[in-house]
């Protein structure tokens, strides 16, 4: 039998916010449950929590969101995994997810992906921070707009030099997408945090305080993956042309939980098949029944 990673991190998966940029797409309900081409936003980031050998993950979203999720992805025991969910009252920012996660993450380190941040390629950069995480590890990607992200200025040796919360002036042109590991300290420093001047606790804090303990290591992605968000009409769109293309050149789907569950053994063919024959008939679920005999 293969062996594939798992891990023991606890997941986190942030889909809450207004998504006014995306009204009125936005208007009954949220930016995570939107279509990216043939399944809904949350099925890319909770996949690439799985295929890391994540089980144990925690869905946190709007009061009015939250149920619709557990109505869309139940306690996760149809894919092998543990999903549980909580609700964040209100957008105060992403460092407060570990302030409502504050139970669940436990003695445990954690890994928190914006629910609107999809991730294709080879993950093993995500592995390989999970298991050698000393205190926070972040991604640095090659974009062209860094002042709509995170941006972090690196050194020859891959030191941190700054990180900035989208600056009018970025330093380097390497954007931090919505997806980090950190060790258990992450409760303690998210509960030391003020709120920014719009009022969130903002993860850019978060890892302005490991780097001055010295624990924080960015991880440069190559241009072997792709890494796009989808916070407006324009790349929620592009995102769903990408997905298509691939899909449709490749004939695999990408971000097909069942599949994902199935690869990861997190179910075995049995398991897989229970799950799938209880889909509705679809061809998201002729696909899944394909994948029995492979
Ligand atoms: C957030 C973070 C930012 C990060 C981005 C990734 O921005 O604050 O540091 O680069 O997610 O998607 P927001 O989604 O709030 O604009």
């Amino acid at each position: 039998m293969r062996h594939l990673p798992s891990s023991t991190a606890k997941g986190i998966v942030l889909a809450g916010g207004s998504g006014s940029r995306l009204y009125p797409l936005t208007a009954a309900f949220s930016k995570q449950l939107q279509p990216v081409y043939d399944k809904p936003m949350i099925f890319y980031p909770l996949s690439t929590l799985m295929m890391a050998g994540i089980k144990d993950i925690m869905i946190i979203s709007t009061p009015q969101d939250t149920p619709v999720f557990e109505r869309l992805l139940g306690d996760g025991s149809q894919l092998g995994i543990s999903l549980s969910y909580a609700i964040q009252n209100e957008p105060r920012g992403i460092a407060d997810a570990f302030l409502i996660a504050k139970n669940f993450i436990a003695e445990s380190d954690v890994c928190l992906i914006l629910g609107d941040n999809l991730f294709y390629g080879k993950l093993d950069f995500l592995r390989a921070a999970l298991n050698n995480n000393r205190g926070a590890t972040v991604f640095g990607y090659q974009v062209q707009d860094p002042s709509r992200y995170g941006v972090v200025e690196i050194d020859a040796n891959g030191n941190v030099i700054s990180i900035q919360e989208k600056p009018t002036k970025p330093l380097s042109n390497m954007a931090i997408p919505g997806l980090y590991v950190y060790n258990n300290s992450v409760c303690e420093i998210a509960a030391s945090l003020t709120p920014s001047p719009r009022g969130e606790l903002e993860i850019t804090d978060v890892h302005k305080m490991y780097m001055e303990r010295g624990l924080l290591d960015v991880i440069p992605l190559g241009r072997g993956i792709a890494w796009l968000d989808t916070g407006t009409p324009e790349s929620l769109h592009d995102a769903g042309t990408f997905i298509h293309a691939i899909e449709k050149r490749q004939g695999l789907k990408i971000g097909c939980l069942e599949e994902v569950a199935l690869h990861m053994q997190f179910l075995n063919t049995e398991q897989y098949i229970q799950t799938v024959t209880a889909l509705p008939n679809s061809s998201y679920k002729d696909y899944c029944m394909s994948l029995v005999n492979q």
